[in-house]
């Protein structure tokens, strides 16, 4: 039988020296201002087994890892009408990309990068204002991760929303293609607020658990989502969770996941396990450096992989 917990502290253990390598996000001025040393990991299995190492249990910046969340409740209130709004193709370039959005007339490539996830809160905030939508992204983590005890960071939304230029841009070009159905402001508000969700690994991995569990929570019993619509968003975070760096992932780590620049990584081992990881510096297309490669180690030491038994 596989000691999990033998593989993880090993790979916190040897990734050790190299704490601190890759660059963190500076252009949220209150992520640059996170330590790029730390690290923290955290892997829950289907049967409910955690294993913790490093600083699994403090609370980092989730980013686009919210993502994830909110292509689910807004396939929850819309269902498959929702790619009338976003492509399922990955975009081959940078998570904050303007000028494939030009050529496509407003219609972002994928719900992950920037456009395509500022295109689904705009889902997510139909009948709502934006206090609510806000809340019913918040609750729906609490509600998955089965914890009261995860909050927005009110500093990293405010930073994000003082300084988010470049996302002010996507979502008034959605808005002239009429893309968008709700005001820039709104729609960018509840957005700057879903990233700056601040989470454990540990929250983060079993919040992600209905994921590997064909859309069932099995921790608490839960039907989240169905066994087909886990199988989609899975199929999503493998082709387009890490933006230009997506094939490069599915190459190294052969599961699906979706990475945030806060340095949070969630990769999903179906029918294994949840597995979140954090370590701040970032690669050029915007990764976590060392939280792929403790997940390419993870995925060589355990076996697991979506393309082989
Ligand atoms: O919109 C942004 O730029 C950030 N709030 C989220 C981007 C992000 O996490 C990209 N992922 N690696």
């Amino acid at each position: 039988m596989t000691d999990l917990q033998a593989i993880v502290d090993d790979i916190h253990r040897e990734l050790a020296p190299r704490f601190g390598e890759g660059k963190v996000a500076d252009y949220i001025p209150q992520l640059a201002r996170v330590d790029p040393k730390q690290f923290g990991m955290a892997v829950v299995t289907v049967d409910g087994a955690v294993h913790l190492a490093g600083e699994a249990e403090k609370a980092f910046s989730i980013q686009s890892i919210s993502k994830v969340f909110t292509l689910t409740i807004a396939l929850g209130k819309h269902g498959e009408a929702i790619w009338n709004r976003v492509g399922r193709e990955p975009s081959g370039s940078a998570f904050n990309s303007i000028v494939q959005l030009e050529h496509e007339h407003g219609k972002p490539r994928n719900p992950f990068i920037n456009a395509g996830a500022i295109a689904i809160t705009d889902l997510v905030l139909a009948g709502h204002t934006p206090k609510e939508a806000i809340g019913e992204v918040l609750r729906f983590m609490r509600f998955l991760a089965d914890e009261e005890d995860i909050v927005i960071d009110r500093d990293v939304a405010q930073s994000e929303q003082a300084t988010g230029y470049r996302n002010f841009a996507l979502a008034n070009f959605m808005r002239s293609f009429e893309k968008l159905s709700h005001p820039v402001e709104h729609v960018l508000g509840v957005y700057f607020h879903q990233c700056a969700i601040a989470m454990s690994c540990r929250q983060l991995a079993r919040a992600g658990l209905f994921l590997a569990a064909s859309g069932t929570n099995p921790l608490t019993g839960h039907r989240v989502v169905s066994h087909m619509r886990a199988r989609r968003i899975n199929a999503l975070m493998l082709t387009c969770g890490h933006y230009d760096g997506s094939g490069d992932f599915a190459y190294h780590v052969g599961l699906p996941g979706k990475s945030g620049v806060g340095g949070g990584i969630l990769a999903v081992a179906p029918g294994k396990a949840s597995v979140a990881v954090w370590s701040p510096g970032l690669n050029r297309n915007g990764n976590s450096l060392l939280g792929s490669i403790a997940l390419e180690m993870l995925a060589n030491r355990t076996g697991w992989s979506v393309f082989a038994a």
